[in-house]
């Protein structure tokens, strides 16, 4: 189905004061965002304005109970001047099922992607050209916004999209500490959904983290710090001898990212040994130890593939030098050459913005 939106000019642009060669990462915004309201069942009064302040009621839901949910995308331009998407389809898949587990309404997969793409076309010159390691970020979210201090299931939320030319995620090497004081999931949690409390959670964990001179956390499971589990804003990925080798899905604990399930994908088509299961803290020593460990690399949309230089585990640093890194090199290349149309589409993830 098509969505009615309408469109509300801005008559300002900050285009012209954007300096594309520092943005870092979700500082900068767009001239526009798209905002639907939902409420007696439906989702309505769908528009694109000028990018503003949200007025929200001091008892917002949300605010109170932390009923917020959100997606993260990016968009490129080829060589050839499209606009493409990656896989908008997989995105508007898992925002449904964190919707459900967060239980909020869906946003219909017709209107997730419309919302994104009509904004785009709005925004198009934001959409950075030819300066490396840039793209146009995305971000929707999803809100309960029912002004009510209850504890229940409301009639009112807000879709919101934002949009933003980002540079790199992590421009600094990723140390990871393998802890075992804080947990980010358990089984039957919330940690397979896309939920922002998932992400403030780690605030603290982080700056402690900090402490002992990294910048994430590779979580564990909460009942033995035995399995890994993700590292919260990427998916963890091992080559261990020739197998590369992520943590499973099935406990719940985990998030799907697009670009783990892609690389999956990928490894496969290059006659990789590629295996989803789950991988133990001790295996993974020991593969350091004995030097059988060949690469260690976090995915996610918004850092892409990114090497992991060193960890940190019972207080002692490891640093990982000794590797030659050769699969998180080919699937970097695959996954920006597919996203940017520089390399063929083997699988057809990419979406043109007509
Ligand atoms: C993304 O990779 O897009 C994410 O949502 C992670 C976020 C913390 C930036």
């Amino acid at each position: 189905m098509s969505w009615d939106i309408k469109i509300t000019k801005n008559s300002n642009t900050n285009l012209n004061n954007t300096d594309f060669s520092s943005l870092g990462f979700g500082k900068t915004f767009t001239d526009h965002m798209f905002i639907a309201d939902h409420y007696d069942g439906e989702w309505r009064d769908c528009r694109i304005v000028p990018f503003g302040d949200l007025e929200l009621h001091p008892a917002t839901f949300a605010l109170h109970y932390g009923q917020s949910i959100f997606e993260g995308m990016k968009a490129e331009r080829s060589s050839d001047d499209r606009i493409l998407l990656f896989r908008p389809d997989a995105n508007a898949e898992r925002f449904r099922l964190s919707a459900e587990r967060l239980a909020m309404p869906i946003v219909p997969d017709d209107l997730f992607i419309q919302s994104i793409t009509e904004l785009i076309k709005v925004d198009a010159g934001w959409v950075p050209k030819g300066i490396a390691n840039t793209s146009l970020y995305i971000r929707p979210f999803l809100f309960g916004t029912d002004p009510i201090l209850g504890v229940k299931i409301g009639d009112h939320y807000k879709y919101v999209v934002i949009i933003g030319p980002v540079g790199a995620y992590y421009p600094e090497p990723v140390n990871v500490l393998i802890q075992e004081k804080y947990v980010r999931a358990f089984p039957g949690g919330t940690g397979a959904a896309k939920f922002s409390g998932n992400y403030s959670a780690t605030l603290l964990p982080v700056k402690e983290a900090k402490e002992q001179g990294c910048n994430q956390i590779l979580w564990t499971d909460g009942f033995e710090h035995k399995y890994f589990q993700e590292i919260g804003t990427m998916n963890i990925f091992f080559q261990i001898g020739n197998t590369l080798l992520t943590p499973s899905l099935e406990e719940g604990t985990i998030l799907h990212g697009v670009t783990r399930d892609s690389i999956l994908k990928l490894a496969k088509d290059k006659g990789l040994k590629a295996v989803e299961r789950k991988i133990t803290v001790q295996e993974f020593l020991e593969a350091y130890e004995n030097k059988t460990l060949q690469d260690m690399f976090g995915a996610g949309t918004a850092a892409v593939v990114n090497p992991i230089e060193g960890f940190v585990y019972h207080g002692k640093q490891y640093n990982l030098d000794f590797m030659n890194r050769e699969v998180s090199k080919l699937m970097k290349a695959e996954i920006e050459g597919i996203k940017s149309g520089a390399i063929p589409d083997p699988h057809n993830w990419v979406m043109v913005v007509e």
